[in-house]
């Protein structure tokens, strides 16, 4: 009897096809393909976790995911911000049930190992009894590595992954242009939302890489009642970024002329609050003409820079999303949704600002309905038969050779390779090349 790996088989016919734009929908939906992904792929990759300001005490914690593994978040009386896995060192009991709080201590229920809330053991019962010679250091928490960036928090946890600069590589020059205009990082508007789609996590993250193209399409009853300009022309103007190893930018000016903004989608007072000595040049350049945004950050952390109708005070809400496309199973996603603006935006302006991101990107937000009903569908090919049996590829030659018009561009400020308009799936096929590399890539024993 022969046997069929059906991660081989798969990550084999995405090499064969991704130059041709041709991928198998098992990536979507096949559960051994998920569980590789979450060795090869999200063990090893720098992933965000949240912001800074949200375990801004000593003490304070929040419970995240890392993969599909739960993580604790604390602030440790030595002042950092710690990332350590949520099962207790004696038999993997979980430590901390609270999805966020504030405790000097972690003490697992089944027999009362303590730990600190930087993860070190500080105790059991009757110590002196039962444990006279277990070396205190050799049984915190497991702890992650993490990297603070612009009021972010990312984690990985493989010790051979390169520092979080090379792993962003040109990545770093957007997340700066985007995060540090304002020195003082960003304002987080509320809790993360969060809520369950039926999709695989690679949906959202290779949409928010660059799908600029779906949206007259997928959001045609937002424009319709005039919720979001028609976004048809900014087909012809949006910018699409590679930028660095699977990350991806777009960037688009279609919309400044319907709304009247000026340059960087401020009103000239709010501009003023900006330190605009502080902001790079080159970054000053794209912000003048393309300054909503989206984006993803291999593998699964996506930003989106958008605005919302005007309000009845006449301010237009310019909001920051920041997103998490969290693995949940093969077949689902949890999605994690901060709401965020610049400090420099003035208080009078956040609710506003809140509330239209709220009612566009929220979980009951009128764009998110669209795109969660589409998504569904990769998912459930990736696990139909029929699919399999007949050898089904998706089409992603949006771009490729003479396919579409348009084409790379230099003439737009940033590192990377440019394309200069949304006819185009190469930043997909970015997604999916180092997606390939990884899972290519032989795990270290
Ligand atoms: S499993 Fe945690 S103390 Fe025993
Ligand atoms: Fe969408």
């Amino acid at each position: 009897m022969t046997t069929t790996d059906p991660v081989a088989t798969t990550v084999s016919k995405l090499a064969r096809g991704l130059d041709d734009g041709l991928i198998p929908p098992a990536l979507f939906g096949d559960a051994d393909v998920h569980a590789a992904e979450l060795r090869r792929v999200f063990a090893r990759s720098w992933l965000f976790l949240g912001l800074t300001d949200e375990v801004k005490e000593i003490g304070d914690y929040v419970l995240r995911r890392m993969g599909e593994d739960e993580v604790i978040m604390s602030r440790g009386a030595d002042g950092e911000i710690h990332v350590l896995l949520n099962k207790c060192r004696h038999r993997g009991t979980i430590v901390c049930r609270d999805d966020q709080g504030n405790s000097s201590h972690f003490r697992c229920p089944y027999h009362g190992w303590t730990y600190a809330s930087d993860g070190s053991w500080t105790g059991a019962p009757k110590r002196p009894r039962a444990y006279r010679d277990l070396d205190p250091k050799q049984w915190g928490l497991l702890e992650a590595r993490v990297e603070k960036r612009w009021g972010l928090v990312f984690a990985c946890l493989d010790p051979s992954t390169p520092s979080f600069d090379d792993y962003a590589g040109d990545a770093l020059w957007y997340l700066e242009a985007f995060f540090g205009l304002d020195s003082r990082g960003l304002v987080s508007l509320g809790e993360p939302n969060r809520w369950s789609a039926s999709t695989n996590w690679k949906s959202g993250a290779e949409n928010f890489g660059g799908d600029n193209y779906h949206v007259a399409t997928a959001h045609a009853s937002a424009v319709e009642i005039g919720v979001i300009p028609d976004p048809r022309d900014g087909n012809e103007t949006n910018a699409q970024f590679i930028a660095g190893p699977g990350h991806a930018f777009t960037a688009t000016a279609a919309f400044a002329p319907a709304y009247g903004l000026g340059p960087f989608g401020h009103s000239p007072e709010v501009w003023a609050n900006f330190d605009q000595a502080h902001v790079d040049d080159s970054h000053l350049e794209l912000h003048k003409t393309h300054y909503l945004f989206t984006g993803t950050f291999f593998p699964n952390f996506s930003v989106f820079r958008f605005l919302g109708a005007p309000t009845a005070t006449g301010l237009i809400p310019i909001y920051l999303m920041l997103r998490v496309w969290q693995p949940d199973g093969p077949h689902k996603t949890e999605v994690w949704n901060w709401l965020c603006c610049y400090y420099a935006e003035p208080e009078e302006h956040r609710d506003g600002i809140y509330a239209a991101g709220l009612a566009i990107l929220g979980p009951a937000g009128l764009l998110e309905q669209d795109d969660m009903a589409i998504w569904e569908g990769s998912t459930v090919a990736g696990r139909s038969v029929m699919a399999e049996t007949l050898d089904m590829r998706f089409n992603y030659q949006l771009g490729l050779g003479n396919m579409s018009v348009g084409g790379v561009v230099d003439t737009l400020a940033g590192p990377g390779q440019a394309h200069d308009k949304s006819y185009n799936e190469s930043n997909q096929r970015a997604f999916m090349q180092h997606w390939l590399t990884m899972m290519e890539t032989e795990i270290n024993p």
